[in-house]
């Protein structure tokens, strides 16, 4: 592992950039594995420059996205920020700006799949069709998640659906409720994600952090033991790995045993508890789709789901939101 310390997080999207410049120059065919979320940001903006500078070609390109949310999916006639779908964010940050080839050069797992076991089987037969990924491109959930792979995924998972922790919801809450304008327990409880076995496929792996709130989950990946409860020290494993940080996240401090490395955001429910039911909830959500339940009816479903957590372990989103911010 090789790790790279910069200044700031634009400094990181311009390394990482010159990273996938350098691929592309190599391999003009290269594959591609993207991620979203607020890191990768000045990365696809530095792409993008480069692009409109002539220095980069996206024609051959294909990419392949790590992960959506399921029962979401574009949804054109929404505002884009009330569509919360990784495709639209990937649309609106990225493919639009490029000449890549939209969509057919443009993989992303769909979250409004009728039958998301054979959809995921199908995704991971596309990567091998098309050579494998050459480089893929990483964030880090501040729990130490890599796509949507959450603390306790198999570290040789395959691409399917898991569901999100608690904390991760709690940490996209700005997106969804502040930005989308959407209520907390609208919020989706499951994605549809690559496995840890599917991208320790790929042949070189680049992991952005930035920010304080990555402090814990780099120094766990960086130097922690490997485990399924921080899914990124896989790639402690992985031949050809560097981490790109900035100055923030690399100060962060170690975890200790006392402080184990986050609380889930529940008062009285432990993780298991929590991802027991959820598990409980996707059986019944797929009962559910083989009597005929449409995308709405399990939405339904999901909303009941977290008003019950919400209630049982909070007075409200506030209190919700106080609890996170102790965490820090
Ligand atoms: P972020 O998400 O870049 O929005 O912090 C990272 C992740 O969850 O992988």
């Amino acid at each position: 592992m090789r790790v790279v310390i910069l200044d700031n997080k634009q400094a990181v999207g311009e390394y990482a950039a010159n990273i996938v410049e350098e691929q592309l120059a190599e391999n003009p065919d290269s594959v591609l594995g993207k991620a979203t979320g607020s890191t990768p940001i000045p990365l696809y903006q530095e792409l993008i420059r480069k692009y409109e500078k002539k220095e980069l070609d996206f024609s051959r390109v294909i990419t392949f996205n790590l992960d959506e949310y399921l029962l979401l999916g574009l949804n054109l006639k929404l505002d884009a920020k009330k569509d919360q779908s990784y495709h639209r964010f990937m649309w609106e940050n990225f493919w639009q700006h490029i000449n890549i080839k939209y969509p057919e050069n443009t993989y992303i797992l769909n979250g409004l799949t009728p039958n998301p076991e054979r959809h995921c089987e199908l995704y991971e037969k596309q990567i091998v069709k098309a050579g494998g990924i050459d480089l893929q491109i990483l964030g880090i959930g501040s729990d130490g998640h890599i796509a949507f792979d959450e603390p306790g995924s198999s570290l040789s998972s395959r691409t399917r659906v898991k569901y999100l922790l608690f904390s991760t919801l709690v940490d996209n809450y700005d997106a969804f409720v502040k930005e989308g304008g959407y209520d907390f327990t609208d919020m989706p409880v499951f994605s549809i994600t690559e496995g840890v076995g599917t991208v320790m496929e790929a042949k070189k792996v680049i992991l952005l952090a930035t920010g304080r709130g990555k402090g814990k989950a780099l120094a766990a990946l960086v130097e922690g033991p490997v485990t399924s409860q921080v899914t990124a020290t896989a790639l402690q494993y992985h031949r050809n790995f560097t981490v790109i940080a900035d100055k923030e996240a690399a100060e962060g401090k170690e975890l200790t045993q006392e402080k184990p490395m986050k609380r889930d955001g529940l008062r009285d429910l432990s993780r298991h508890q929590y991802a027991m039911r959820a598990e409980k909830l996707y059986s019944q959500m797929q009962a559910a789709r083989i009597k005929g339940a449409t995308i709405d009816d399990l939405k339904t479903m999901q909303k009941k789901f977290l008003e019950e957590i919400l209630a049982k372990n909070f007075g409200g989103i506030q209190e919700l939101l106080e609890a996170k911010q102790k965490e820090k």
